[in-house]
């Protein structure tokens, strides 16, 4: 078994410790880094340029550190940067058969299935948002499934400041909530497309129509790893498996450390990384 074969988890931040924590909690048995780029987040706010080349940085980061497969554990980035990375930067690496696989295409792939009226809604960044990457990627599944997209610019700063507590994070998030609904009547599925929003998931849920369905990423991401793994037993096979975790940041780990049990649900230890 080789020993440094580790899946890759990226985020722009925190957020893609909600999709680690259920990744792990499906698959504890194989190694982990994970790495989130706190010094350049918020990558929301940016422009299609500016992610990719963060997160091609990123990726390349964990290519060197042999992680043969890593899993953009972000929308931001797998909306922004994963198409030119799989199309153009992967085949041209010395090794083309490692593997960078993003949160949005396997999220389409099942949300026709939660919907009985074909209405869905879509919370999100504005990247996000503005990339129609839900949209686009979901009409290829379910052409006959409207999909309405919000975006909502103040969930992430009130939750990375710890105030997705407050008065004033419930103004935004009632703000936002009625913003989507007032779209379409009768969406019956809303998808927390950003990896930040759990945390806000039952704070939704109250201002939500009874029977509206209200999906998070964490377990349909875990869910649909388990199932390439399956299906590709040649990267199955290079994974080494000692259930190691390993956590990196761009920025302060005290900090990254302090925030992350809110979004990994236990407490854990970083190291700083410079790119
Ligand atoms: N993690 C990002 C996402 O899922 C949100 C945070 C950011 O804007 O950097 O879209």
């Amino acid at each position: 078994m080789n020993e440094s074969s580790p899946i890759g988890i990226f985020d722009s931040g925190y957020g893609g410790l909600t999709v680690f924590k259920e990744i792990a909690t499906r698959l504890p048995q194989y190694d982990y880094i994970y790495l989130g780029d706190n010094a350049r987040a918020p990558y929301g706010t940016r422009s299609f340029e500016t992610v990719y080349q963060y997160t091609w940085q990123c990726v390349q980061w964990f290519f060197a550190r042999g992680c043969p497969l890593v899993i953009l554990a972000c929308n931001t980035a797998s909306a922004k940067a994963l198409r030119t990375i799989q199309q153009n930067d992967l085949p041209k690496l010395a090794d083309p058969t490692k593997r960078v696989l993003g949160v949005i295409r396997p999220t389409a792939e099942v949300i026709g299935q939660y919907s009985k009226t074909k209405k869905v809604g879509i919370l999100a960044t504005n990247g996000t948002v503005q990339s129609d990457s839900y949209p686009i990627e979901i009409s290829k599944f379910y052409p006959d499934v409207e999909v309405h997209q919000q975006a909502c610019p103040m969930w992430v700063p009130l939750i990375e400041n710890s105030e997705h507590n407050s008065s004033g994070a419930e103004y935004f998030i009632q703000k936002n909530i009625e913003e989507l609904l007032n779209q379409s009547a009768n969406i019956d599925t809303i998808l927390l497309a950003c990896t930040h929003y759990p945390l806000l998931k039952n704070k939704i849920s109250n201002l939500l129509p009874e029977g509206t369905t209200l999906l998070s990423q964490g377990e349909i991401i875990a869910g649909s790893l388990v199932d390439y793994l399956q299906r590709h037993p040649e990267m199955e096979t290079r994974l080494s498996q000692n259930a190691t975790m390993e956590f990196y940041t761009t920025d302060d780990p005290v900090d990254f450390d302090n925030h992350a049990p809110n979004f990994f649900g236990r407490a854990i230890k970083s190291k700083q990384v410079q790119l």
